[in-house]
């Protein structure tokens, strides 16, 4: 018996913020398992390490031009006569105060990470309806973060983003259930990618005591995650799976240890804790 591949039910894919990090570890997942892949970054120079991969298209798309965005997923769809996964994964970080930082900074956030994102996915289920019914139509992944239950301090756009995102997720969960979609709110923890070196960090110059201890705690954490690949094997099993669900992935504690403490505890207990594990209480 040969070992079940993603390619066994998704054979076209579409993935975000290809170009590094988890990105570039869900495109090389799905390439090893057969998936043909359009994976897109603002600059295609940066694919190149995904280039030569038999079955990769590279695809120029940035997020901050939601018409242009969406324009670019239809060609993209076109060419690959539809899609059966899309990966909504593309984003970056601002690390500041709320009031530190231009209100313009902090609403792009939300644009390009929760419109846009939103706007991906709702093309995406566009075109997995549009098919004939069948047992898997298509997938949705669309990458949230931990930051959903545990908001993380001076990140006030991204927990938005995240919540939000999640929140999507759950109610396309319930939109979708008995068409053969499948929809999946992956919440990682920290990893070891580029996402801490891209940060943009508006209020570094003044920042206070505490903005800085957080970041000292949010650098150690990224620096000593695991690597992109652990979650890709998550995705993975959930795609093979082919079941809706929330995928959270990370070191033990904090994707099974803290999740399951929390239901436990108060909100306020989980905000003393959570103060305690940035340092910034
Ligand atoms: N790393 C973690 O610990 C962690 C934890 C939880 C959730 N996440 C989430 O995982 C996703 C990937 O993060 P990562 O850690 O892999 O970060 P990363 O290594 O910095 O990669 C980010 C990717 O997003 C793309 N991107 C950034 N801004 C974009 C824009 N305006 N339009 C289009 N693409 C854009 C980048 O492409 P370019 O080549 O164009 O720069 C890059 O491919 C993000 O949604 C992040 O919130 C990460």
């Amino acid at each position: 018996m040969t070992a079940p591949r993603v390619s066994d039910h998704y054979r076209t894919a579409f993935v975000t913020g290809a170009s590094t990090g988890l990105g570039r570890a869900f495109a090389e997942m799905l390439l090893n398992d057969g998936v043909r892949v359009w994976g897109t970054a603002r600059d295609t120079s940066r694919l190149a390490p995904l280039a030569g991969f038999p079955g990769f298209t590279g695809v120029a798309l940035d997020l901050r031009d939601g018409d242009h965005a969406e324009a670019i997923f239809h060609r993209a769809e076109e060419s690959a006569s539809g899609f059966d996964l899309v990966v909504n994964n593309a984003g970056y970080g601002v690390f500041g105060e709320f009031t530190a930082t231009d209100f313009a900074m902090w609403r792009e956030q939300v644009e390009v990470m929760l419109i846009n994102t939103a706007r991906l996915s709702h093309a995406a289920l566009r075109g997995f309806h549009s098919r004939a019914a069948g047992s898997r139509k298509g997938a949705l992944v669309n990458i949230s973060s931990l930051a959903a239950e545990f908001p993380l301090p001076f990140q006030s756009a991204y927990n938005v983003v995240k919540a939000g995102l999640s929140a999507l997720n759950e109610s396309l969960m319930i939109e979708v259930a008995g068409s053969g979609i499948v929809i999946l709110d992956v919440r990682p923890g920290d990893y070891r990618t580029d996402f801490e070196a891209s940060v943009r960090r508006p209020s570094a110059g003044a920042a206070t005591l505490r903005v800085g201890r957080a970041w000292a705690a949010f650098d150690k954490m990224m620096k000593s995650g695991p690597e992109p690949d652990h979650a890709a094997a998550s995705v993975r099993r959930a795609l093979l799976k082919g079941r809706s669900g929330t995928v959270r992935t990370g070191r033990f504690f904090q994707a099974v240890v803290a999740p399951f403490l929390a239901r436990f505890g108060t909100l306020n207990l989980r905000r003393r804790i959570q103060a305690g594990y940035f340092d910034v209480n």
